[in-house]
């Protein structure tokens, strides 16, 4: 077997083909199957490891492909959707069928910068709530979210998150706040060793971040959100309309 032709127009890369290769492979195999070995494949195609390995490297960080430790490298589940929407996670979780639950990994007090004050309306220095919580959908960790707050607004916020999967839940029935509107940022970016081993994924692999500033019905900012979600898992979908 030869490496498949470059069409005429452009140049392609070498592990380019190994990919498309690839791409074929898996086109005829369903979810959990496994791929050729490096080996096998560095001989079928007559080419180097480290360009099987950068074919490999890239299907596994567009989630067409997942390596196992010591196992090998298999077919992907196909990615989660996740529709877009001015709802909380647990809501959002819940009315597709799924169990959402969180881990509190940090709530503490911390002073707003520049930015963070911007965004929440607060003076630069000002006391946020600093809340970071893994987000989980049927056990698999699914997104690790960083939420600043207004704590003068908020009082007593981490003690009811301690007791509450919910924030929206909290801020409705706590403080009867309801966001109604939000802007939503989405943006790539590489795992961090923390983010990796929090998300269950390598350091460096992609990650969908989404940063959510939302308000009430009268405009008041209520929340500046960060959320990491691994890209090679999840795809975010949203509805547009002319209106
Ligand atoms: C989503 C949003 C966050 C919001 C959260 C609230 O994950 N991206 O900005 O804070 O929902 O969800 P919950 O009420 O489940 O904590």
């Amino acid at each position: 077997m030869s490496i498949p032709e470059q069409p005429k127009d452009f140049r392609e890369p070498k592990y380019y083909a190994v990919k498309r290769h690839l791409l074929d492979i898996i086109g005829t195999l369903t979810a959990g199957s496994p791929v050729p070995t490096e080996r096998l494949l560095m001989a079928q195609l007559g080419t180097s490891r480290t360009t099987v390995r950068q074919a490999l490297a890239e299907l596994v960080g567009e989630g067409r492909l997942v390596r196992r430790q010591g196992s090998g490298t298999y077919v992907a589940e196909p990615k989660v959707s996740w529709p877009l929407r001015m709802t909380s996670f647990t809501e959002q979780a819940n009315a597709t069928g799924r169990a959402a639950s969180t881990h509190l990994i940090d709530a503490r007090r911390d002073r707003a910068d520049e930015e963070i004050a911007t965004r929440l309306g607060l003076r630069a220095g000002g006391p946020v709530h600093r809340i970071e919580r893994l987000r989980l959908v049927d056990d698999t960790p699914m997104a690790l979210e960083t939420s600043h707050l207004s704590a003068a607004r908020f009082p007593g916020l981490a003690k009811h998150l301690r007791r509450t999967d919910s924030l929206y839940q909290v801020l409705r029935d706590e403080y009867g706040v309801v966001p109604v509107t939000a802007e939503e940022t989405i943006e790539t970016a590489t795992a961090t060793p923390r983010e990796a081993e929090l998300l269950d994924t390598e350091t460096g692999a992609p990650i969908l971040m989404l940063s959510r500033h939302s308000f009430t019905a009268d405009g008041t900012p209520v929340e500046w959100v960060q959320s990491c979600y691994r890209g090679d898992r999840y795809r975010f979908v949203t509805r547009l309309t002319t209106e």
